[in-house]
């Protein structure tokens, strides 16, 4: 599939544009300063905190699990059985107390962090996919 360019110029703190790239939808969010301070707190209640699997470009291997730690950009299919995940970015807390925004596939209940990170005790085994993508300017990514 050719790449896909998305413009963030107009994506404001908490909001997603979503664009199709190989068939697939792939998320791109702009985190707020407090989204990214939550990333740092729990850790312990995450399957693979660092992201060993092999799921993402090496530009993405860090806390953020991104090219800039604002702008998350993640392949928006839960790696459990495909359902897209509901992005709930004030709402989260009542699926994880304490963490105000993330994602919750509603097929069988798997949870997100704001990285894409699962949470244990869930059914979904791997961290969201973060697909390949560079950006050409402030404003403008190129998935794929
Ligand atoms: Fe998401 Fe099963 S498909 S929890």
């Amino acid at each position: 599939g050719a790449p896909v360019e998305v413009d963030i110029s107009k994506l404001e703190d908490g909001q997603m544009v979503r664009v199709e790239w190989r068939g697939k939808p792939v998320w791109v969010v702009r985190r707020s300063k407090a989204v990214l301070d939550q990333l740092n707190g729990h850790d312990g209640q995450l399957r693979d905190p660092s992201s060993e699997e092999p799921q993402q470009p090496e530009y993405a291997q860090n806390s953020y699990r991104s090219v800039k730690p604002e702008i998350f950009i993640a392949v928006g299919i839960c790696t459990h059985l495909g359902c897209s995940p509901t992005y709930l970015p004030d709402t989260f807390s009542e699926q994880v107390s304490g963490i105000s925004a993330g994602f919750f596939c509603p097929c069988h209940g798997s949870k997100f962090d704001m990285a894409g990170r699962v949470f244990a005790g869930v059914p979904a085994p791997l961290n969201l996919v973060v697909p390949p993508h560079q950006f050409l300017d402030d404003n403008t990514i190129i998935v794929g």
